[in-house]
């Protein structure tokens, strides 16, 4: 299973107080020497960590993948377009949310499809952020997206075996569908055992429980730890 560092928090603590440091892309460096796959990004509307300069650095010096999520609105889709990213992963954004509150509902996204299309146009692999929900998962697939990520927030509160089948159920389905499936949100060191028991599941998106950890042990061991027990 893939892990893809989500470096949002650096970029947090980068702006608590406005100093150039500490910077993303040093952060990317340790990510990858720990054994990560991929590093991901959230470019918020507010920009209340990380900037549109970070994805241009990040484009230019990584060797992983470059996962960007971001909202569906015009602004975001132009920045995607010039910056190329490897995958951008379509999220619902509410300004004044602390982090993503859950999947995007694509019952109710209008011109999502064309938006999409404009995005692979580019050479950009699409992932979209959704609940684990069979009929999210068909739509997802309707529109075009490539990648989903099943949202593990009910999860990572309750691990238990009924939010895990729930996971666990849209994986399959989704994997019939000849999606891709990662799994990401508030996945930590100890509820990572239950998704790793998908087979489906093929990446995971891990942000703040490592960060934490790199505090104590520092990024390079934090993602060397998780990435033991992605096994
Ligand atoms: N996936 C998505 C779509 C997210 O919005 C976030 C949070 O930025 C993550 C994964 C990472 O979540 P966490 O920081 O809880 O690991």
């Amino acid at each position: 299973m893939e892990l893809s560092v989500n470096i949002d928090h650096v970029a947090t603590l980068r702006e608590a107080r406005k100093e150039p440091f500490p910077d993303p892309v040093q952060a990317a460096f340790e990510v990858i020497l720990g054994g990560g796959d991929g590093i991901t990004v959230h470019i918020r509307q507010d920009r209340r960590h990380i900037k549109e300069r970070d994805l241009f650095l990040l484009k230019e010096v990584l060797t992983v993948p470059l996962n960007i999520e971001m909202a569906q609105v015009p602004e975001m889709k132009e920045i995607a377009i010039k910056v190329k990213p490897h995958q951008v992963t379509l999220v619902p954004e509410r300004p004044e949310e602390v982090t993503t509150e859950g999947g995007l509902n694509l019952k109710s996204a209008p011109g999502i499809g064309d938006h999409i299309q404009e995005l692979k146009d580019h050479g950009i692999r699409i992932s979209i952020f959704v609940d684990p929900d069979l009929e999210q998962i068909r739509l997802a697939k309707e529109l075009g997206a490539e990648v989903i990520e099943i949202n593990t927030a009910a999860y990572s509160k309750s691990p238990d075996d009924v939010e895990l089948s729930k996971i666990k159920r849209v994986a399959e389905a989704a994997f019939e569908l000849g999606l891709v499936v990662h799994a990401g949100h508030g996945i930590d060191y100890h509820n990572i055992h239950g998704i790793k028991q998908i087979p489906q599941i093929t990446g995971c998106s891990i942000g703040f429980a490592i960060i934490a950890r790199a505090v104590f042990v520092g990024l390079r061991n934090a993602v060397r730890e998780m990435k033991e027990l992605m096994g």
